[in-house]
């Protein structure tokens, strides 16, 4: 497995590579989340094709009261499970190699961003398309694979594709939780036990919501009071909203295929979930 810095040199691994290239970008401190996620990189990739997974903790992603220095960054941890799981290449840039000191130009994607995490994480959104449009330039991958536990991740990356022509196919893969359904995420390790031990309370809620759309009940603001009614009431929610999936907008009345979407603080960490109404 090849371990590129520099934009030159993986410029040089995609120009020799043959077959597909499938790119999963990640800011690293990867988990089984992101394993499954290199493991459809690689059947997507096959024999023939190359898979390149990215670490670069991004830091235009990130507010001034966010918790950028504290993210962690286990470095030779990641490579090994990126060697482990048939991975070709990573690329792991330094942050100069990715925004010079006079940077100044952004992709800013104006509808789907605007909402949910949108709202609550100014500029968010603008340094995630920024670097991803970047990783896709620098990477030139076939296919790029992302989580859906960021599911307005996904929204407004395909946003930007579709609407800048962008020649790359987007895989959107499943969620992967905890027992206790907790969704994986790397700042799940900044959780308290005690913290932890209410994280499940956000998949109760959703499930429950759900369960109830499917017995017929279509108003919004009633699932969100459903979903609001079974998180723990140690947490922050930061919102509750049942949006249609593809334009990500607020409805009042849910149908087959909507998107119940939240965010919570537990302490000071702020996890996101979701649930589709089907
Ligand atoms: O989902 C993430 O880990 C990041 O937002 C991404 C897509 C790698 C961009 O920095």
């Amino acid at each position: 497995m090849k371990i590129l810095r520099t934009i030159a040199a993986t410029r040089r691994f995609r120009s020799q590579a043959r077959g597909r290239v499938v790119l999963v970008p990640t800011m690293g401190a990867l988990h089984a989340g992101h394993a499954a996620l290199i493991r459809r990189a690689r059947s997507l990739a096959g024999m023939a094709g190359s898979v390149v997974v990215s670490i670069f903790v991004n830091p235009t992603q990130f507010g001034p009261k966010e918790d950028l220095s504290r993210y962690p960054r286990p470095v030779s941890q990641d490579q090994t499970l990126c060697a482990s799981l048939g991975a070709d290449a990573i690329f792991h840039p330094p942050a100069g190699e990715m925004y010079r000191a006079d940077f100044s130009t952004w992709v800013h994607e104006e509808c789907v961003s605007g909402g949910l995490c949108g709202a609550s994480r100014p500029g968010h959104f603008r340094g995630v398309t920024t670097v991803v449009l970047k990783l896709f330039t620098i990477v030139q991958p076939d296919v790029a694979v992302f989580g859906l536990k960021d599911f307005q991740q996904c929204a407004v990356i395909a946003r930007m594709v579709r609407d800048l022509d962008l020649p790359v196919r987007l895989v959107f893969a499943p969620t992967v939780r905890e027992r206790d359904g907790l969704a994986l995420s790397s700042r799940n390790a900044f959780l308290a036990p005690e913290e932890r031990a209410e994280t499940p309370s956000l998949r109760r809620g959703l499930l429950a919501a759900r369960a109830a759309f499917l017995a017929g009940e279509g108003s919004a603001a009633k699932l969100v009071r459903i979903v609001r009614g079974e998180i723990s009431r140690s947490a922050r929610v930061d919102y509750i909203e049942a949006v249609d999936s593809a334009t990500l907008q607020p409805v009042r009345e849910t149908k087959h295929g909507d998107t119940i979407a939240l965010a919570a603080f537990f302490g000071r960490t702020r996890l996101i979930d979701n649930i589709q109404l089907r």
